[in-house]
């Protein structure tokens, strides 16, 4: 955001030495864009494109613990012999804690919450595999058929972190997890969201260990709206000391 004033500030003065016109094309786009109305209107783009998608990935995982207490044990076990009880996780511990991070990409892969990519415009004519794509083609990405596609992912209905991991139970990169799209333009608070993602799970795990209360009923089925989650459950958290 301050960069951004910065660029109205220049912009400003840049047009007053002009004599109050933007002669050039550039200086004309550059006029059109930066200023105060699109400034706040980036900023509301990025808390609409960064809040939604994010918490639910969460919801998501909290609810996978929730039905799947071995492997919530299991990310526990990892946290406390390498974190420690003393300390709260951090983001660098990502590179030693594989299983926590193999549990977050399957929560990431099983529930895909933005299941189709942006849409985007074919700028000339291409070939995508074996089909012809002429230029000013709309392309979808669909990012849900690639994570549950049965000849990438064996039973991909299965909630497996073991996909992740290597035979050293080294965390193991695979090409065809593309939560964030596919292609040269992809999400842009990608970084982000895998920090807040790691931070706010690696948290609550380390503190809480989350129930079911009273046994009550739940559906891993989820709800389709800006992006795809849970349907509304009741948990417990209940505090590890
Ligand atoms: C787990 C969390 C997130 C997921 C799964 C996600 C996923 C995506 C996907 C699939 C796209 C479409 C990309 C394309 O096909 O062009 C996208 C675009 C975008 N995302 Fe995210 N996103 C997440 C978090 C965030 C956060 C935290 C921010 C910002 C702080 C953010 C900002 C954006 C913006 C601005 C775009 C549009 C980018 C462009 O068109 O150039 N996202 N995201």
């Amino acid at each position: 955001m301050d960069v951004f004033l910065n660029e109205i500030e220049k912009n400003a003065e840049n047009t007053l030495a002009d004599g109050g016109g933007s002669s050039t094309p550039d200086a004309n786009d550059r006029a059109n864009f930066i200023h105060e109305k699109s400034l706040t209107a980036t900023a509301v783009e990025l808390f609409l494109a960064g809040t939604d998608t994010a918490a639910t990935v969460l919801r998501w995982a909290l609810l996978y613990m929730m039905t799947l207490p071995e492997i919530q044990a299991k990310v526990q076990q990892e946290l406390d012999s390498v974190v420690g009880r003393s300390r709260m996780p951090k983001w660098a511990d990502r590179l030693i804690l594989p299983y926590t991070e193999a549990v977050l990409l399957e929560i990431q892969r099983i529930r895909t919450v933005l299941p189709l990519g942006a849409p985007h415009v074919a700028a000339k004519d291409t070939k995508i595999g074996d089909y012809d794509v002429p230029k000013g083609s709309i392309i979808v990405s669909n990012l849900w058929a690639v994570h549950n596609d049965p000849d990438i992912w064996t039973e991909p209905d299965q909630f497996r972190p073991e996909r992740f991991l290597d035979e050293d139970g080294k965390l193991r990169h695979r090409e065809e997890f593309i939560p964030f799209s596919a292609g040269h333009r992809v999400c842009l608070g990608e970084n982000l969201a895998k920090m807040e993602i790691f931070i706010f799970f690696t948290y609550i795990l380390h503190t809480f260990t989350i129930k079911n209360p009273y046994n009550k009923p739940y559906s891993l089925k989820g709800i389709s709206g800006v992006t795809f989650g849970p349907i509304d459950v009741e948990i417990v958290a209940e505090n590890r000391d």
